[in-house]
């Protein structure tokens, strides 16, 4: 999702080779070492995780795999080939339990599998000389269905829906934040920075905005609780990203969240009038 999103915005200054999983799996040294040093990348913005939440709870090992192993080998063509290294991290490397938002600075403490995967990875990046790593959160965009293509899905078919009212965060829109990762490219920042939409809601909230954009608030819309729903994952309940680094380096945060939807939503109706 995140990844065709860079490349669409890509500045004309960059030169982009965009590398899927057909070009090598990552978990394999050698295919990972193939893929990335054919195109002798000045930089390597490494979007490919492993990022089925639950599936990392049910097999943390794939989650080991996709989001550790995978990264060691990324780190490892970024140091042989001298490359500027930026790491696309996550929300879910923090617990939840602060009633402030968690800046750059704060401690993580992972809940789940998938949290500790991006950790670990996060982990490998660090010793990567002049790496980056960007922490984000609840990202939704139009290159794979996320959680406000499916509230939307959903409503459309006349579901009533039952969401999940006291998790909290930054909805976060791909489109926007590859711009973000691109002007952060184009300072000489290092280390960790967060970079969200700003503004927070809940899941609820996200949901509700989304069908008035669309349209659709008639629909029945039910706020349950996070253990209310059929997941063996624990989530960060109060996860809001903030940031005390964008300032320093001297970028602009991103837009609203609300104006984000907002101009999401109207891509997904004019995807729908098309149908
Ligand atoms: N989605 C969110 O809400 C969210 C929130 C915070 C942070 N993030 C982070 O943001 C980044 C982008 O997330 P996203 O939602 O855009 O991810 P996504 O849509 O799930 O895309 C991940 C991509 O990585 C590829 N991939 C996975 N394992 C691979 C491997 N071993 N070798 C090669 N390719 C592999 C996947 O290919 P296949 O499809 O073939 O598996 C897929 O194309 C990730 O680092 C994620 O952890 C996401």
């Amino acid at each position: 999702m995140l990844g065709q999103d860079v490349c669409h915005s890509a500045p004309e200054w960059a030169t982009v080779v965009a590398l899927t999983r057909a070009d090598g799996d990552l978990t394999r040294p050698e295919e990972a070492q193939a893929a990335l040093h054919g195109p002798r990348p000045h930089i390597i913005i490494h979007c490919a995780a492993y990022t089925d939440v639950d599936g990392a709870t049910r097999h943390p090992e794939r989650a080991q795999a996709g989001n550790v192993t995978a990264t060691a080998n990324v780190c490892r063509a970024a140091s042989e080939l001298g490359a500027r290294l930026l790491y696309v991290s996550t929300d879910y490397v923090f617990d939840g339990t602060a009633d402030a938002p968690y800046t750059e600075s704060a401690t993580p403490s992972p809940l789940n599998a998938y949290g500790q995967s991006k950790l670990a990875g996060e982990q490998e990046v660090a010793a990567t000389e002049g790496h980056l790593i960007v922490r984000t959160q609840w990202l939704y965009g139009p290159g794979r269905r996320n959680f406000v293509e499916a509230i939307l899905e959903a409503a459309r078919s006349g579901s009533a829906l039952r969401v999940v009212e006291n998790e909290r965060g930054c909805p976060t829109y791909t489109p926007d934040l590859a711009l973000g990762i691109w002007r952060l490219l184009e300072t000489d920042a290092m280390g960790v920075v967060h970079l969200t939409n700003q503004g927070a809601c809940s899941r609820l909230e996200l949901a509700q905005t989304a069908l008035q954009e669309a349209g659709l608030e008639d629909v029945k819309l039910t706020g349950i609780a996070s253990e209310e729903w059929d997941s063996p994952t624990r989530r960060p309940l109060n996860a809001v990203l903030g940031s005390e680094r964008l300032e320093e380096i001297g970028l602009d945060p991103l837009r609203n969240w609300r104006s984000a939807v907002s101009e999401y939503v109207a891509v997904l109706r004019r995807r729908w009038a098309s149908e």
